[in-house]
């Protein structure tokens, strides 16, 4: 995984680089650059006050002395002053310039703190945003396993809405799970030839009675299949082509439809039955005219992971992998299925993690940098390898 966010203490890390939120001076300070100059002892200091200091957004090297890690790269983040400053050009610039010096003394790994988002009082949100981006623009030409290290929960926030968003998303799903009735039904829509399974409409009170009428448990109920907890998309949604008649009746819900990519014969269908995993995926890659780096790297996995899946037709890869690999392909929820059922997972109601990928795939939001900053505000695992 050339991106791990994890919660840790940054002097622990052992890495080939670490780097330190300074001040101008470089003489030491609070927080991360107090812990990195006590962590490294006091020749740290001895060498920074030679450095002649560091201007902001710029960074300079020193060695890790006592510290587990070869290196400390100095960076000075800009003092947060409402945002119409130039502070977010200095942050971006801050991880650029460290990354550059750590590409330079050819280091495999490096572990950043959240610069200026703890004294310099910068939104911490918006310091997560930047970090992330800076560096994963960064790992699109580069080979190095990045850390972005957090030192307590607080100093970690995704934005507002988002985490209100997929709160709400887990609770109706948890609750269509858990807390009410099962409704069982399946439509299967005749025309355009596709037999779907309707995702469950928001469960109203009106819905709820006429389930409760419509459904009892005769026999021929039982064929019917288990619905899907709702998923509600914004009306605008564009549905696939689907009877009038169908999306008439539940389009006030809401509610989408997944209509496959395209129409398949019998015959593409019966071939791809006891297609493996590493097989569909090599599939799918040509068929979305990636390229394999393309594709690793948007799954945030590494290349020599993707080159093990590449050579092993019976590769089985962890669900996260699985996941990370759907994501990068930008699979519908219903080929994310099928591909994850090749590794031998499915998506399930029954945990957290699995909610928020349908989330962020029904969104379709398919940064998988984005996805791991929301999991690890869910305390979930993340994607990738
Ligand atoms: N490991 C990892 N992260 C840490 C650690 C640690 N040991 N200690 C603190 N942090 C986190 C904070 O929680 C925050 O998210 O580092 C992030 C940056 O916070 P600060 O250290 O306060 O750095 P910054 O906001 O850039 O302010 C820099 O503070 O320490 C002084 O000398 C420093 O004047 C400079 C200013």
């Amino acid at each position: 995984m050339p991106l791990k966010i994890i919660r840790d203490d940054i002097t622990k890390i052992k890495c080939d680089a670490i780097v330190n939120a300074a001040n101008p001076s470089l003489l030491g300070g609070g927080g991360v650059d107090g812990a990195i100059h006590k962590a490294a002892g006091r020749k740290l200091l001895e060498k920074c006050s030679t450095l002649g200091g560091c201007r902001t957004g710029e960074a300079k090297l020193t060695k890790g002395y006592d510290l587990p890690s070869k290196y400390v790269i100095h960076t000075v983040g800009p003092i947060w002053r409402g945002g119409a400053a130039g502070e977010e050009a200095l942050l971006r610039s801050c991880y650029r310039n460290s990354l550059a010096i750590a590409k330079d003394k050819k280091c495999e790994s490096v572990a950043f703190p959240l610069i200026s988002s703890g004294a310099y009082g910068y939104p911490k949100d918006q310091a997560l945003h930047i970090a992330v981006e800076e560096i994963t623009a960064f790992l699109l030409n580069n080979d190095m396993l990045v850390y972005i290290v957090v030192y307590d929960r607080r100093a970690y926030q995704i934005s507002e809405k988002l985490f209100d968003d997929i709160s709400a998303f887990i609770d109706d799903n948890y609750v269509a799970l858990h807390g009410a009735p099962n409704i069982r039904r399946s439509v299967q829509a005749e025309a355009n030839g596709f037999p779907g399974i309707c995702p469950a409409p928001p469960l109203t009170s009106a819905l709820k009675k006429e389930a409760d009428d419509e459904f009892s448990d005769t026999a021929e109920n039982q064929t019917a299949s288990l619905w899907e907890p709702a998923v509600r998309r914004p009306k605008s949604a564009k549905a696939p082509a689907f009877p009038t008649a169908v999306r008439e009746d539940l389009s006030d819900t809401g509610m989408i439809f997944e209509a496959p990519q395209d129409k398949q014969s019998l015959e593409d269908i019966l071939k791809q039955i006891d297609e493996s995993f590493s097989e569909m995926l090599l599939r799918k890659i040509d068929e979305k005219g990636l390229t394999d780096p393309e594709c690793y790297k948007k799954a945030n996995v590494d290349r020599k992971l993707f080159s093990k899946i590449r050579g092993d037709k019976s590769y089985r890869p962890s669900k996260t992998t699985a996941i990370a690999f759907c994501i990068a392909l930008e699979l519908t929820l219903t080929e994310t299925r099928d591909m994850l059922m090749k590794a031998g997972y499915a998506l399930s109601h029954s945990n957290k993690f699995d909610i928020i990928i349908e989330y962020f795939i029904t969104n379709q939001n398919y940064n998988i940098f984005e996805i791991n900053e929301a999991l690890f505000a869910f305390d979930q695992s993340l994607l990738g390898a």
